[in-house]
């Protein structure tokens, strides 16, 4: 089985085939960083006439790249949501264009799903096992009890992870964007120079909280004469807020994990961590301490797979397709789409 993936939900247009004999073929992913640099986060607007203007050229780069003509597909997926509604409808549109055109199962995405089951195709992963989602818009752990089956033992109760490392970005002046921004910048900071809450931690529970430690964040800055920050403070902040985040991340999976394996008898456990913030080397390397102190295994795909492509899109459309789970022509691109139903 062969699939064409098309993902166009935030600013990165991206298009990849891919086989059930797990074969990236190809992957495509144009990032529309100089058309919202400028504005220091993404424009919703502007990515949604971007991947207007990209989409065509992506999927072609994608077809030719991978060797296979459209003749040799089984179906294509597309990111059918949650999402930013200008940017999923081209995306979708297209999908159908060529669905329709070429007499191939459509499958409509869910954009957590192509995360969240990225690990099957990069790895032996089974089901169930436990998921890390950290993304730009989500925050969750989640069971992965089968394709289509999540069962949600927390989320945030305020903003995303990567929300959290992007404005916090913004603050410290650290450019966009500003996830691997802050990352690079912590890499050369003293963690231990400023102190800032851990939000949640020691609290019994799954759930998250990024907002109060944002806050800290911004207050530290205004301390300084005019909010003046030199790169040596900025580095030593982003420092303490990515350590913080490291230790509150840290703190939920642990519980998660007691709450993961009192419910599911399973001879191999695995933590599975997927979403953009997924590439943050610092964050991998707490959560991997915990799953050695565990005796678990953890599964963090290549990061140029935890960010957003089409090759994890491709792959869910196959994981779905092959169970024999396909969309209508009529179905409708979703902004809101929570991966267990609620
Ligand atoms: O999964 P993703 O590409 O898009 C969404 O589905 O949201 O995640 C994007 C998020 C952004 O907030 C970005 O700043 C964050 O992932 N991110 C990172 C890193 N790389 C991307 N956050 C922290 N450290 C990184 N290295
Ligand atoms: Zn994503």
């Amino acid at each position: 089985m062969i699939i064409l993936g098309i993902e166009t939900s935030c600013d990165e247009t991206a298009a990849a085939v891919v086989g059930d004999d797990r074969s990236i073929y190809s992957n495509i992913i144009l990032t529309q960083l100089k058309e919202h640099r400028p504005y220091g986060g993404v424009v919703p607007e502007i990515a949604a006439r971007a991947h207007l203007d990209y989409l065509d050229d992506v999927i072609r780069e994608a077809l030719i790249n991978s060797g296979k003509d459209l003749e040799s597909l089984d179906g294509v997926a597309v990111t059918g949501g949650p999402g930013l509604i200008g940017g999923v409808t081209v995306g979708v549109m297209t999908a159908k264009a060529i669905s329709a055109v070429h007499n191939l199962p459509f499958i409509a995405v869910n954009h957590l799903e192509g995360h969240a089951l990225t690990a099957r195709l990069t790895n032996d992963v089974k089901f169930p096992y436990l998921l890390l989602l950290v993304s730009g818009g989500h925050c969750q752990l989640l069971v992965v009890e089968d394709v289509g089956k999540y069962v949600r033992l927390g989320t945030t109760i305020d903003d995303a992870i990567g929300e959290a490392f992007d404005k916090t970005a913004k603050l410290l002046s650290l450019g966009y964007p500003g996830g691997p921004a802050l990352e690079a910048a912590a890499k050369k900071g003293d963690p231990n120079r400023f102190k800032l809450p851990k939000p949640l931690f020691g609290r019994p529970g799954c759930d998250f909280s990024f907002s109060g430690l944002k806050t800290a964040v911004r207050n530290t800055v205004y301390k300084f004469p005019d909010g003046q920050l030199s790169p040596i403070d900025a580095a030593d902040l982003a420092a303490s807020f990515q350590t913080s985040v490291g230790d509150v991340i840290t703190d939920r999976c642990n519980n998660a994990l007691d709450s993961f394996l009192k419910t599911y008898t399973i001879d191999n456990p695995q933590l599975i961590v997927a979403g953009g913030v997924a590439a943050n080397l610092y964050l991998r390397s707490c959560i991997e301490k915990l799953c050695d102190r565990r005796n678990i295994q953890m599964i963090a795909p290549p990061r140029k797979l935890c960010t957003d492509n089409a090759a994890m899109i491709a792959w869910a459309g196959l994981e779905n397709l092959r169970r024999g789970i396909n969309s209508n022509l009529d179905f409708a691109p979703r902004p809101r789409w929570p991966l267990d139903g609620l």
